[in-house]
C-alpha cells in the first residue's frame, strides 16, 4: 500500500509549541484580539465589590462602579507604575496605590495625588486608571485587552439565547473553582480540549453521562470561527453532568418550576482559539478558562455555579457539583504534560488527526494561523 496515497490534516509544527517568539507573537495576535473571560456577575454583586486577576501579561481590576455598571482597568498606577489593588477581590469606596498614595475613584478617575494641586502641578482628569474594554454574556464577563477597539460582544456572541435565558444565568453562585499551572504549551491543551478522541480511554467519569459520538459531531459542526455555541449533549436518560446523571443541584431558573427536568439538557459557548468555554446544565454550570504563562506553561482555571437561590447541604454539595471536572481536569492535565514532553523531542513531527473523531482541531489551527498572519 502506498502510504503517500493517504492526505491527513495534522497539528502544528514543534516550533509552534517551543519556540518563546512565536508564544510573544501569539500574546499580541490571539489573546489580546478576543474576548477573554474572568468571572460572572456574582463575583461583583454590589457598588464597590471588585476583583483583580492578572492574565495574558497584565494585571487588571474588575469592579461594580455603580449599581448599573460593572468595569474594568489595568491595575497599574498612573504615577510610576506599582500596582493599585493587592487584594484578588474585596468592597472599597477608591483605591489607593500603595507606593504613594494616588487614589482612585470606582470609575478609574484619579481623585488625588498627595502634594500635587490640581490645575496647578497636574491636570486630575487627564491620569485615570486605564479602562478595558468589557462586555457580559449571559452573566459572564469578559474582557478585551488589546489597544484595538474591541468587536463589540454582542456581534461576536451572536447566538439565539432564549434557550439559555431561561436558566437565568445572571441569578447563579460560584460553589467550586480551581486554577492549575501545567507544564505545556498552551495549544496542547487547546488541542486536547477540542477532540473526544481520547475520552472513552482517560475520561470515565464524563463518559458516564458525556455522549461522545454525539460530541463528534457537534465539535466537527458546531465548533467553527472564533465564537461558537451548541448543544453539550448527553445519553439519553441522563439528567445533567455528574458521576451518576442524577441532579447535583436545583434546577436553574425557571427549570425549577417543572415538574420534571428535561432530560439531556445542555447548552453553552465557547472562544477560540484562546479558549474561554461555558458550559450550561439543568441545574450547574461550568466555565473553563486558559491562561498561557509562557511558551512552556499554561494555567487552566475551572469554576462551578449553581443556582443563587440552591442551599448548600440541601439542594447541593459542592464536592458533587465539582467532581466530575476535578477528576476529568487531573486525567486531561497528564495527558497534556506528557504530549508535551513528546512534543518537545528534536524528532517530532505531527502526525495524522482522525477526520472526524478530531475533527474540529485543524479548523481552529486555521483560525489561530489566520489570526496569527493578520498584522
Ligand atoms: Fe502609584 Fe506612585 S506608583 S502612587
Ligand atoms: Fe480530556
Amino acid at each position: 500500500m502506498n502510504v503517500h496515497a493517504f492526505r491527513h490534516d495534522t497539528g502544528l509544527t514543534r516550533e509552534h509549541y517551543v519556540d518563546p517568539a512565536i508564544y510573544a507573537l501569539e500574546l499580541e495576535r490571539v489573546f489580546r484580539r478576543q474576548w477573554l473571560c474572568v468571572g460572572h456577575v456574582s463575583d461583583v454583586p454590589g457598588v464597590g465589590n471588585y476583583f483583580s486577576d492578572h492574565l495574558v501579561g497584565e494585571r487588571i481590576i474588575v469592579v461594580r462602579s455603580s449599581e448599573s455598571r460593572i468595569q474594568a482597568f489595568l491595575n497599574v498606577c498612573r504615577h510610576r507604575g506599582h500596582h493599585v489593588c493587592s487584594e484578588a477581590r474585596g468592597r472599597a469606596k477608591v483605591f489607593t496605590c500603595p507606593y504613594h498614595q494616588w487614589t482612585y475613584n470606582l470609575d478609574g478617575s484619579l481623585k488625588r495625588a498627595p502634594g500635587f494641586a490640581d490645575g496647578e502641578d497636574i491636570d486630575l482628569k487627564s491620569w485615570g486608571l486605564h479602562e478595558v474594554e468589557l462586555g457580559i454574556w449571559n452573566g459572564f464577563i469578559f474582557v478585551w485587552l488589546g489597544k484595538r477597539k474591541a468587536k463589540p460582544i454582542a456581534e461576536c456572541f451572536a447566538f439565539d439565547n432564549a434557550g439559555l435565558a431561561k436558566l437565568e444565568p445572571e441569578h447563579m453562585k460560584e460553589v467550586g473553582r480551581e486554577r492549575y499551572r501545567i507544564a505545556s504549551n498552551w495549544k496542547v491543551l487547546l488541542e486536547n480540549y477540542l477532540e473526544c478522541y481520547h475520552c472513552h480511554g482517560s475520561h470515565p467519569e464524563l463518559c458516564v453521562t458525556m455522549d461522545v459520538e454525539a460530541t463528534y459531531k457537534n465539535t466537527d459542526e458546531d465548533w467553527k470561527g472564533e465564537y461558537f455555541a451548541g448543544p453539550v449533549q448527553l445519553y439519553p436518560g441522563k439528567v445533567t453532568a455528574s458521576m451518576t446523571g442524577a441532579l447535583v443541584s436545583k434546577p436553574l431558573g425557571e427549570l425549577a418550576g417543572l415538574p420534571d427536568p428535561p432530560a439531556g439538557y445542555g447548552g453553552g459557548a465557547g472562544v477560540l482559539p484562546s479558549l474561554s468555554r461555558i458550559i450550561f446544565h439543568v441545574d450547574h454550570a461550568v466555565m473553563h478558562v486558559l491562561r498561557p504563562i509562557d511558551v512552556a506553561h499554561v494555567g487552566w482555571e475551572t469554576r462551578w455555579y449553581v443556582s443563587a437561590d440552591a442551599v448548600e447541604g440541601v439542594d447541593y454539595k459542592p464536592e458533587t457539583v465539582t467532581e466530575v471536572w476535578r477528576l476529568t481536569n487531573a486525567e486531561d492535565i497528564a495527558l497534556c504534560e506528557s504530549t508535551y514532553r513528546g512534543v518537545c523531542s528534536e524528532r517530532f513531527v505531527p502526525g495524522p488527526l482522525h477526520p472526524r473523531r478530531e475533527g474540529a482541531v485543524r479548523p481552529t489551527l486555521d483560525t489561530y494561523l489566520a489570526l496569527m498572519a493578520t498584522p
